[in-house]
């Protein structure tokens, strides 16, 4: 039995236009996810899953990736869940060249699902570390990463970039622009809050809708390349330690992302509690619709205002988690 875990996230700068190839910087919090694999006797998949701020449920999988559920998901977000997961042990079995292993597969997440904190990502991340070091393989954190990509690649229909499962598996913050990704060194201190709606954003929809906006108006395509500006302005602002330009320049982003319309009534007026909460900046963080925002404040004053904030359920300070995927004991 060998449980691992990786970490969740949230985006400083640039979802969305990430997927069009832009840069993105991604920084891994300490909420994690973890997954412990046992090896069964047989080829199926049993899944356990708890502390996904939903109530636990647990299903059962026929031996081969496209089994279905032998209990009735009701929560097209369970539904999902599941598709990651069984994806994630196709690609350990595929790592291990043990393509009949069963197991039996525990999910602890300490990461709201579908909020905008990288809960897929790390849970599939952790899935394929300790599935394959269950089967006696130990992958890199970059082969976990790209074996990664391609699960949720496949997941979400061909619309995903390196962003989340990079920046899960390495830990850090990192810098992702196509298939280039690396680790950013030197990061300062980043004070973080996080605001939550208790909600959730249909990632795939949220992505299309975007696709779709591109697709249609100018206006569009030049908002995800000005979110590209706004990176590479963030990426100079991050070297240089200043948090002030780095707030003003998160504002920018959820400005252009409210734009495309991935903002919601509650993820905006979290943002603008954030602000008024004397926050150095604030951003939705991931694909949207609802779930968390990100802001910037080392003092107690976002955390107050968002407490006080309707539709906002819960605030929590969220470090920098330095450390990616790990084996835990
Ligand atoms: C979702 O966490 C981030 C998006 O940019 C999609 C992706 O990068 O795969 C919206």
């Amino acid at each position: 039995m060998v449980t691992s875990s990786a970490p969740g996230k949230v985006y400083l700068f640039g979802e969305h236009a990430v997927v069009y190839g832009e840069p993105a910087v991604p920084c891994a919090i300490e909420r994690r996810a973890r997954v412990t694999a046992e090896r069964r006797g047989d080829d199926k998949l049993r899944v356990n899953a708890t502390d996904l701020t939903l109530d636990g449920f647990t299903v059962e999988y026929d031996g081969d990736a496209t089994g279905t559920p032998d209990v009735d998901v009701a929560e097209p977000l369970l539904e999902e869940g599941m598709g990651y997961v069984n994806e994630a042990v196709e690609q350990a079995r595929d790592a291990a060249d043990a393509p009949d292993a069963g197991f039996d597969v525990t999910i602890e997440s300490a990461i709201p699902l579908g909020a905008g904190l990288g809960s897929s990502a790390a849970v599939v991340i952790a899935a394929i570390d300790a599935a394959t070091r269950e089967l006696g393989v130990e992958l890199d954190a970059a082969e976990i990463a790209d074996r990664a990509y391609r699960v949720e690649y496949e997941v979400q229909d061909g619309q995903a970039s390196r962003a989340d499962t990079f920046c899960s598996a390495m830990g850090g913050a990192v810098r992702v622009e196509g298939d280039d990704c690396r680790r950013i060194e030197d990061v300062p201190n980043l004070p973080f809050v996080v605001g939550y709606d208790g909600g959730s954003g249909d990632t795939g929809a949220l992505v299309a809708g975007v696709r779709d906006l591109r697709e249609e108006y100018d206006f569009a395509a030049d908002t995800v390349a000005a979110i590209g500006d706004v990176v590479r302005r963030g990426e100079q602002a991050l070297a240089a330690g200043d948090l002030e330009e780095l707030g003003e320049l998160m504002d920018f982003n959820h400005g252009l992302l409210s734009a495309l319309g991935v903002s919601s009534r509650t993820l905006d007026a979290m943002v603008w509690a954030a602000r008024e909460g004397d926050a150095l900046g604030a951003k939705l963080t991931g694909a949207g619709g609802g779930g968390c925002i990100v802001a910037l404040d080392p003092d107690d004053g976002t955390e107050t205002a968002l407490r006080y904030t309707q539709g906002c359920e819960s605030v929590f300070r969220a470090e920098l988690d330095t450390e990616g995927v790990r084996v835990e004991p």
